[in-house]
């Protein structure tokens, strides 16, 4: 997975020679997951056809509005285009096309969508040196800059005109870079750091035992994901758990017993700004662990049990820490419990979980939440899916941490 992948992107190309870079670049951007829409103008036809470009986007290609070149018997709403797309890549850009960009001078499909178009909009500029040093050339990059739109440079080398010099295309990899990268900046958490504990942990008895519990530590992945698609990098701690954890802004680190976990957290807490405790951590651990399987004798068997160091409350007590976050699964007199553990552990936000509520805690896809914070506010929330919980949860951490 990868910041393209499930994004909606329309490639517009104009009639300039680099237009056979776009077959390339419309294959990579498929490539990393993305949907792709061509558009052409009448000039692209004569570079590029559009059967190469709808064979490796998968979608029929539109250069005009009434269809009669097109090979698709539909109005091509420029406007429905428009509103479709998560971005626009116009790649290459050529001098005439993007004179019409800045002075609103609409005489084709690929300029009227971009027009419309709500979403940010990328242009390659592609042509010889001399045209792309001209005054109004440098003068159009800056007025559609202004305009909000995110010019990728054009390099230096041969030129199709056997010149040397600034105005080739960025090639096909240069631009998913760069794209990638904006597209990363871009979003509301870019360069936020979170640390969240999920899943369960097992405490071994012996080689084949354990003491655990039901955790499958949904709610900590759905929080992870949530941060993730927001920008912020995670760092997961995670108890065995079978839950898929795959996203670019996610790194995992399985752990097993509290201990590990406990020594994980302390390893990477530094220079967090979110930590986010979901994990049900066992509070016990046996005092020993059997180098060989316990065998079966007496009819009774006593185990003694040890406690496992309290992960949340020693980062509460840390001084330099980031916001807190921890969450209280309770079985009677939630409040008044959870209430008592936002103090003794020191959270920012204390998420309480009653067992007495279908659909909530362990093992469900659904979790219903009371927010807790410092003050002693209580904000009950509905019965919801564990990914809306997530986003509720996030977004009163970032309201609280603007
Ligand atoms: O005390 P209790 O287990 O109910 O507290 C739950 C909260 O404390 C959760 O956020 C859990 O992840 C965290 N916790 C912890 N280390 C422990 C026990 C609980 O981080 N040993």
């Amino acid at each position: 997975m990868n910041i393209f992948s499930g994004k909606k992107i329309l490639l517009g190309v104009t009639g300039g020679i680099a237009a056979y870079k776009s077959t390339f670049l419309t294959r990579l951007l498929v490539k990393a997951g993305a949907s792709v829409r061509v558009i052409l103008t009448p000039a692209a036809r004569d570079f590029v056809t559009p059967l190469t470009l709808s064979t490796l986007s998968k979608n029929p290609v539109l250069s005009s509005f009434t269809n009669e070149d097109d090979d698709n018997d539909l109005w091509n709403n420029h406007v429905d285009l428009g509103l479709w797309a998560d971005l626009m890549i116009i790649a290459p850009a050529t001098a005439n096309t993007m004179s019409k960009m800045v002075t609103g001078n609409i005489d084709n499909l690929l300029l009227a969508v971009y027009s419309s178009a709500k979403c940010p909009v990328y242009f390659a500029p592609a042509m010889d040196l001399d045209m792309y040093k001209h005054p109004s050339t440098t003068a159009n990059f800056e007025k559609l800059a202004s305009y909000g739109n995110y010019m990728i440079p054009a390099g230096d080398g041969e030129l199709a005109s056997g010149l040397s010099g600034k105005g080739r295309m960025a090639e096909p990899e240069e631009i998913m870079s760069f794209v990638g990268k904006q597209l990363e900046q871009d979003l509301p958490l870019f360069g936020k750091k979170c640390l969240i504990t999920a899943g369960p942990t097992h405490e071994s008895l012996d080689p084949v035992r354990f003491i655990g519990n039901h955790s499958t530590g949904k709610m900590g992945m759905a929080l992870a994901h949530n941060l993730a698609n927001r920008g912020a990098q995670v760092i997961l701690i995670m108890g065995p758990s079978s839950v898929n954890s795959e996203h670019y802004f996610i790194h995992r680190i399985d752990v097993t017993s509290a201990q590990e976990m406990y020594d994980t957290v302390h390893k990477h807490i530094a220079h967090q700004d979110y930590a986010i405790f979901s994990a049900a951590v066992a509070d016990y651990r046996p005092a020993t662990t059997a180098d060989q399987k316990i065998k079966k004798s007496a009819d009774t068997l006593t185990i003694e049990l040890v406690k496992n160091p309290d992960i949340l409350a020693s980062v509460g007590a840390m001084e330099n820490r980031p916001f807190l976050v921890g969450f209280a699964l309770e079985t009677e007199n939630e409040l008044e419990h959870a209430f008592a553990k936002a103090k003794k552990k020191n959270t920012d936000l204390l998420i309480l979980n009653s067992m007495k509520d279908k659909g909530a805690g362990f093992g469900t896809d659904t979790n219903k939440i009371t927010m807790i914070d410092r003050l002693g506010n209580a904000e009950v929330f509905p019965l919801k899916s564990k990914e809306l919980v997530a986003k509720d949860i996030i977004d009163e951490v970032i309201k609280r941490t603007q």
